[in-house]
């Protein structure tokens, strides 16, 4: 173990990979490889979160030395782990072609850190949480630290915003991915005095590659913002320009692609900025027409078609691996068993 991590090459052609802590750590399944996922709970030895809760899914091909990516995914609220599995498919070989673990965290109360109903984080840090369970499993996994991925719907969705925004996790997560994101305004929240979550994002990385998708007609989290039920929100166009700045791109800068997908359905933007010689990547919005609050896909969602205006005619995971799958960790960052660099 302590021989670990030591650095893999995968394939000639593919860049170096770091191998998490966790690689050469046998097996004790639950989970089996390529199994159904199995609820696991967080060891509560080491870190100040008792009884937290994640479904994990191995992938088939799952071997303790050969390291894999590793998405986490983060449900809506009202929302258990396993039917945000369900509802979102990441689990499943066919949309999940990058051939990543992933892990569904179960949030307290079935909600997140950042809705209007939780609690501040004295009470429950979710964000905390969060970097406790990355912690755990590229301890206790084989994972490619370059290449671990957050993803959330609605609640989840404002949860993965805060991960993006923070000054340890930006450093640890190679982009993130955020459906129907509910990312209220902190005068929406129930926040103690002084303590900032939406209304201050400062990561310690720039960029971080973000992608966003939002339904024109979301009657939970609405497009304008203002008029969002619950309490307002940042407007989704305001909060597509925070990222577009934050990641290095200048305040007018035009996307460098702009158009319909999936058949007219959708309107992707992407931006593409650099700090640096090369350009890249640094943020991809969806404005999906007409979409209610929900998760795009092919497949019905009874208890959910009410609000979603769905299905729609793709797959919003597969989209959403396919961006995962061209990002990953740069170099400087990639420290294994030490994730904040001393010094930038
Ligand atoms: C979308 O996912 C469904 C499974 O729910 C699958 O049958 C279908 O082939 C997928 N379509 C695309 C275009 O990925």
């Amino acid at each position: 173990m302590q021989l670990l991590p030591i650095l893999l090459t995968t394939f000639p052609l593919l860049p170096l990979t770091v191998a998490s802590p966790g690689c050469g750590h046998p097996l004790h399944p639950p989970p089996t490889p390529g199994a159904s996922s199995s609820l696991l709970n967080l060891p509560s030895d080491h870190h100040s979160f008792p009884s937290r809760q994640y479904l994990l899914h191995l992938p088939a091909n799952y071997h303790i030395y050969s390291p894999l990516p590793l998405i986490i995914a983060f449900h809506g609220k009202d929302q258990t782990a396993q039917e945000f599995e369900r509802q979102s498919e990441f689990s499943k070989p066919l949309l999940n072609t990058l051939g990543a673990l992933v892990a569904f965290p179960q949030g307290v109360g079935k909600m997140w850190t950042g809705d209007p109903e939780a609690p501040s984080r004295r009470e429950r840090d979710d964000i905390g949480f969060a970097a406790a369970l990355l912690d755990h499993l590229v301890n206790t996994y084989c994972i490619a630290l370059e290449r671990v991925y957050v993803v959330g719907f609605s609640n989840g969705g404002g949860l993965v915003d805060l991960l993006a925004c923070d000054e340890g996790v930006s450093t640890r997560i190679a982009a993130a991915a955020i459906v129907s994101g509910a990312i209220y305004k902190d005068k929406s929240l129930k926040l103690e005095k002084g303590e900032k979550l939406f209304d201050v994002c400062r990561p310690r990385r720039v960029p971080v590659p973000v992608l966003e998708m939002h339904g024109s007609r979301d009657p939970v989290i609405h497009y304008d913002g203002k008029s969002t039920p619950d309490g307002e929100t940042w407007p989704v166009e305001e909060w597509v320009q925070g990222w577009k700045v934050r990641n290095g791109c200048k305040e007018g800068e035009k996307p460098t692609w702009e158009g319909e997908v999936h058949g007219g359905s959708a309107k992707k933007r992407t931006w593409s900025c650099g700090v640096g010689a090369e350009k890249q990547e640094v943020l991809v919005h969806y404005t999906i027409e007409g979409f209610g609050h929900g998760w795009p896909s092919i497949k019905r969602q009874e208890d959910d078609e009410k609000q979603r205006f769905g299905p729609v005619s793709w797959n919003a995971t597969r989209d959403i691996v396919d961006f995962f799958g061209s990002k990953s960790l740069p170099s400087e960052w990639r420290v294994p068993g030490k994730w904040v660099r001393d010094e930038l």
